[in-house]
């Protein structure tokens, strides 16, 4: 029996490692036990020498979806997921489909696991709260969050994105992790009574969460699901939803009455609030400065399948900023947004609804063309929920330099990119929804989905309805 040792919890850098050698030197699944610090261990288990490989020069076949799906696992609770992901690389050796047999049971096993772990770090991104706390070298924030698996570092790097500009500290009962505006730190876990429990930033908290507080989309039992109970006595807001929810179904009964415009006085609202969410010191170079520095782009992985980054492009001081998914295969290769066939239909939908896209600014909410190969041709493939969210930083630079009047989600993933939540396009579809971190969103349909449509009377029906939904447009912001 080989014991493996293993630096952390999640360490899959560690477990990458220790397999590679184990599997290139043939050692069975069952001869080996993988061990965290703090995880059940074998008292029983010999320790042995992990065997040297390097003269054996053999081949690992390792897939990135293989790596991807790794990357969760080793992030859940259960004690055999390591186990599982080793039996997993030698039978993928002998069966480089496997992961497309969902119905096997160590893929069923690992897909359900990464699904667990997406969820928690979801809502670990979502439920997490600062508080403020005084300290010799100025202001510092502190959270507390119970994770059920251990998402804390895969999660840190969504908090360093979005609060850079401060020194925080997330405390969990396992593992605590801490920025200081410079490099990530982690500490062994705290208690409960280590986080400050009030301050000043709950009230606001509270006006906040009140002002986004959407009636219409009050669906209780889906709340509880979303954020479970356990996660409710650690956010400010949650004493607010008693009343919101008595509130809500007047509310509702007046926004199916209201029109689009006065839900857009009504965000406007918003707008003043979420304005302090911007980043407060947008990119020194300007736009120009931002598209060069997102060249070089590596957040996520994409960047490595894709021939360039497609950042946005337009005026300076564009008054609509419309926001789309992803580029396509042109776009890819041109450097620029919206100049496919998706691009040709926008372009001719803007003209028809008296825009002028020249004056306007035009991005994506993914930068780099997700695509797969097959023989010659290239498919797209949409952005997944973490591709949004690495991506999102660019789009909050832009609209931070832009501050435009109103924002255009074409589809369902600008929704989630802007809003941070997902809604059904054609529920939503000419509605205006807040943004935290820029003002009023208006959503229609994205241009492929006209596209796609094959019956030449749904065709001109649709686009006669992405005209309406730009010409409002076009009064909301210019009158
Ligand atoms: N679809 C998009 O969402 N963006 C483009 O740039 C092209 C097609």
């Amino acid at each position: 029996m080989i014991a493996v040792d293993l630096e952390h919890a999640a360490d899959f850098d560690g477990w990458r490692s220790a397999a590679r050698r184990l599997a290139m030197a043939g050692v069975a699944p069952s001869d080996v036990q993988w061990r965290t610090p703090g995880g059940l261990r074998d008292l029983f288990a010999a320790e042995a020498v992990m065997p040297d490989v390097s003269e054996n020069g053999g081949e690992l076949r390792v897939s990135r979806r293989f790596v991807d799906l790794a990357e969760r696992v080793v992030c859940h609770r259960d004690e055999e997921r390591f186990a599982l992901l080793y039996r997993m690389l030698l039978r993928l050796q002998e069966q480089p489909k496997l992961l497309e047999l969902v119905t096997d049971d160590d893929v069923f096993r690992a897909e359900n696991m990464a699904k667990a772990v997406r969820r928690e770090r979801h809502k670990m991104t979502a439920f997490v709260r600062f508080r403020e706390v005084a300290t010799e070298d100025g202001p510092a924030f502190v959270a507390w969050f119970e994770p059920e698996h251990h998402v804390v570092r895969l999660t840190a790097p969504f908090f360093v994105d979005r609060f850079a500009a401060m020194r925080w500290s997330i405390l969990t009962p396992e593992l605590c992790v801490h920025w200081d505006r410079q490099a990530l730190s982690f500490t062994p876990g705290a208690t409960r009574d280590l986080a400050p429990d009030d301050d000043r930033l709950e009230e606001h908290w509270r006006t906040y969460y009140a002002h986004i507080f959407n009636p219409a989309r009050l669906k209780i039992a889906a709340m509880k699901r979303e954020m479970p109970m356990r996660y409710w006595k650690n956010l400010p807001e949650s004493s607010a939803i008693p009343g919101l929810i008595q509130s809500a179904s007047r509310a509702s009964e007046g926004m199916i009455a209201a029109p689009a415009l006065v839900a857009a006085k009504r965000s406007a609202k918003i707008l003043k609030q979420v304005e302090a969410a911007r980043p407060s010191a947008p990119h020194v170079g300007g736009l120009e400065g931002l598209r060069q520095e997102a060249a070089g782009c590596k957040r996520c992985p994409l960047w490595s399948n894709a021939t360039q980054t497609v950042f946005g492009e337009g005026e300076a001081n564009a008054e609509l900023l419309f926001v789309g998914e992803q580029p396509g295969d042109k776009e890819d290769l041109a450097g620029r947004p919206f100049v496919g066939p998706a691009g040709q239909l926008f372009d001719r939908a803007l003209a028809d609804a008296g825009i002028d896209r020249t004056a306007a600014y035009v991005t994506n909410s993914v930068k780099h063309f997700k695509n797969e190969p097959r023989g010659k041709r290239r498919i797209h493939k949409s952005p997944n929920v973490s591709e949004i969210n690495a991506c999102r930083w660019w789009i909050e630079q832009e609209a931070a330099l832009l501050k435009p009047k109103l924002t255009i989600a074409m589809g369902a993933t600008a929704i989630r990119s802007l809003t941070g939540e997902s809604h059904s396009v054609l529920k939503t579809r000419g509605q205006v929804l807040a943004s935290p971190f820029l003002g009023d969103v208006f959503v229609t349909v994205h241009p492929s989905f006209l596209l796609r449509l094959q019956d030449e009377a749904d065709k001109r029906r649709e686009y006669e309805a992405f005209v309406a939904d730009l010409s409002e447009v076009r009064r909301l912001v210019y009158g």
